[in-house]
């Protein structure tokens, strides 16, 4: 299992804080945004991390991050030339993984499960998803159930089939690729994540599992604030 942090975007729903910087490279806390995914990944035994970032601040991600000697795990990076999608981002793992599965997690999903044992569970066949209980699912990729089963998942829905969010956590085996390959642009004009999924969900190849703890993006300044709030020590909820 190899692991992947996508930190490309443009950051436009935290302007102005993203004028000069990338939005991974904001602090949460006493860290980096960045450090959060990154941590997750290691805490569930991932040592081979690829880093996805834009050309404008790939630079400083570098000096931030290095090899990853001081993290215990070994860094490559992959330019994104522009914002074209998650699922764009993550296809550019493709040469990294060699093969491998992957755990993706979006690089400003801040959270509080550790994930070893949910990348013990994962066959390392078909894909897997993280979804959790939200108040505001529209915001999200909404995940329609059926008793144990998901039906499909809606990109921001208005009327949203459920109140489960799909997180930004995700495995993969090596076939995503491949999907992704044949994806086209969504209205936002992006290759969408959620279209890779349900790609999975009709080959009946989607496991998920229910995230414990908090859970947030950071991606609005209403999420940022919150995700601030979360791995405060003073809150006693830890980092
Ligand atoms: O946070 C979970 C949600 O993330 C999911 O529920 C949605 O299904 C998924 O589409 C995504 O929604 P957002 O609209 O919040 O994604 P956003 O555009 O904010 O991108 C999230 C991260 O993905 C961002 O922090 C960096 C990475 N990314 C995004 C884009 C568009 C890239 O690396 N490259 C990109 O081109």
């Amino acid at each position: 299992m190899k692991g992947v942090v996508l930190a490309g975007g443009t950051g436009s729903r935290l302007f102005p804080l993203t004028k000069v910087t990338n939005k991974h490279l904001l602090p949460i806390g006493e860290q980096p945004m960045i450090y959060y995914p990154i941590q997750k990944l290691i805490g569930a035994g991932i040592k081979e991390i690829l880093i996805v970032t834009g050309t404008d601040h790939m630079g400083d991600v570098v000096n931030l991050l290095g090899s990853g000697k001081d993290f215990g795990c070994r860094f490559t990076y992959k330019v994104q030339d522009e914002a074209g999608g998650i699922a764009q981002a993550l296809g550019l793992a493709e040469n990294f993984a060699g093969g491998d599965p992957v755990t993706v997690i979006l690089g400003d999903n801040i959270f509080e499960q550790n994930l070893a044992a949910t990348v013990k569970n994962y066959s390392g066949n078909g894909a897997q998803i993280m979804i959790k209980q939200v108040q505001d699912p529209e915001r999200y990729g909404v995940a329609e159930l059926q008793g144990d089963k998901i039906l499909s998942i809606e990109e921001k829905p208005v009327n949203p089939k459920s109140n489960f969010a799909v997180t930004g956590i995700y495995m993969y085996d090596a076939d995503v690729y491949e999907v992704i390959r044949t994806l086209k642009p969504s209205g936002r004009g992006e290759l969408e994540i959620t279209d890779v999924n349900n790609y999975y969900i009709q080959k009946g190849l989607m496991t998920y599992s229910r995230m414990e703890g908090w859970w947030t993006d950071a991606g609005t300044h209403e999420s940022y604030r919150t995700a601030n709030e979360l791995v405060a020590p003073s809150t006693g909820k830890g980092s």
